[in-house]
């Protein structure tokens, strides 16, 4: 095991295979801003993420997720899945998706190894949808993909809604019922400063307190707290129906002081912090004949000099990141 400058131990990697995404959602890749995106030949073949990974393990960790932008937009993502899950001592694979194309390729995910999905649901509403999203796309096929998910005896299958003020805020306890009656892990989550692109500021978050009383008001809840420190929500339960759900409340309540997760970038950039402005490039290291033991190494010497903590500094106001590097490029 490995520990950081805070005594935080390697634990998690969130693995980004794309950089592309198929919405323009506002809150992270907004629009009207122009974005330059990877080219094929910069990203890592899923030989060069496994064999990473496998070195990761060696190193502790027992967890990966994959992510992107939209990891559904990389081709025969079960392939990676099959690679991962033949890796013996990593516990868990995961995925954050849209969901859009979830439904098609649910199958060959689970039937390769995926255990878990989450997937993102701001909105009930078409309209909306289509102006969150900066795409005219259904949002049908995102439900029927959550669906699917659950029907396929996926358990807990989670939604993740990032709540925004003005935007979509007016819906939580809509999503909410939603979740309840599909028996769904739903999170709230607080609206980030992620990135530089998204326009952000405090008036937009709506906090996790203010989403707990309208719950509170509504179905009645109580606070399970975390399940384990590394988590990123807080967990809690409706009083009636006994089901969970979380808000990830990085703004107000930031958790760095348990953050466990090394973040991989589809161009091969290790980052400690989701708001980092550098990341270390082990795609070279990878693609000069390094052996697995140099590649530990250089991971071991990253992490035990590792002392970001940015959320909880922004909470003091002392947050000094000033050009933060995009969520869809570290992964989300
Ligand atoms: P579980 O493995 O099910 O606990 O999921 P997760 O919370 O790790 O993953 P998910 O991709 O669903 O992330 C939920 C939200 O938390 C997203 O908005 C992420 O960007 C955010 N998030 C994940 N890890 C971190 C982190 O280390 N720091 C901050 N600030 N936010 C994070
Ligand atoms: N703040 C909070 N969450 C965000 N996500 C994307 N951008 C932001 C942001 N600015 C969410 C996605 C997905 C997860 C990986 O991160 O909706 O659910
Ligand atoms: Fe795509 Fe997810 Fe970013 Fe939306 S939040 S633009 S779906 S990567
Ligand atoms: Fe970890 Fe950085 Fe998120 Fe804090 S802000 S929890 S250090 S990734």
């Amino acid at each position: 095991m490995v520990g950081d400058k805070l005594g935080r131990t390697l634990r998690d990697v969130r693995i980004s295979v794309t950089d592309r995404c198929n919405f323009r959602c506002f809150f992270c890749m907004p629009p009207d801003k122009e974005i330059e995106f990877l080219q094929r030949s910069e990203l890592l073949s899923y030989e060069e993420i496994a064999r990473l990974v496998g070195v990761l393990v060696s190193l502790g960790v027992r967890k990966a997720r994959i992510t992107g932008g939209e990891p559904l937009m990389r081709a025969h993502l079960e392939n990676l899945v099959e690679k991962l899950a033949s890796i013996e001592g990593l516990r868990d694979i995961a995925l954050t998706t849209n969901g859009y194309t979830l439904d098609r390729k649910l199958d060959s995910l689970v039937s390769a190894g995926l255990k878990r999905v989450t997937v993102s649901l701001i909105t009930l509403n078409q309209d909306k949808f289509t102006s969150m999203v900066g795409r005219d796309v259904s949002l049908n096929r995102v439900i029927e993909g959550i669906r699917s998910a659950r029907q396929m005896g996926l358990n807990p299958v989670k939604v993740n809604m990032v709540v925004v003020r003005g935007v979509n805020d007016d819906e939580i306890l809509d999503i909410a019922e939603f979740c309840r009656e599909n028996d769904l892990h739903l999170r709230f989550i607080e609206f980030m400063d992620v990135g530089t692109l998204n326009g952000w500021n405090m008036d937009r978050v709506v906090t996790a307190q203010e989403i707990l009383s309208l719950l509170d008001k509504r179905f009645g809840v109580e606070e399970l707290g975390k399940r384990d420190g590394s988590e990123t929500s807080v967990r809690f339960r409706y009083r009636d129906t006994g089901q969970e759900f979380g808000i990830v409340a990085s703004v107000t309540r930031p958790f760095c002081s348990g953050c466990t997760r090394l973040r991989l970038s589809a161009d091969g950039k290790l980052f400690t912090c989701l708001f980092s402005d550098r990341g270390y490039d082990i795609k070279k290291l990878l693609r000069s004949g390094a052996s697995d033991d140099d590649l530990k190494e250089y991971v071991k010497s990253i992490w035990t000099e590792r002392e970001d903590r940015y959320s909880e500094l922004r909470s003091l106001e002392r947050a000094q990141v000033k050009d933060r590097v995009e969520m869809f490029r570290v992964g989300g």
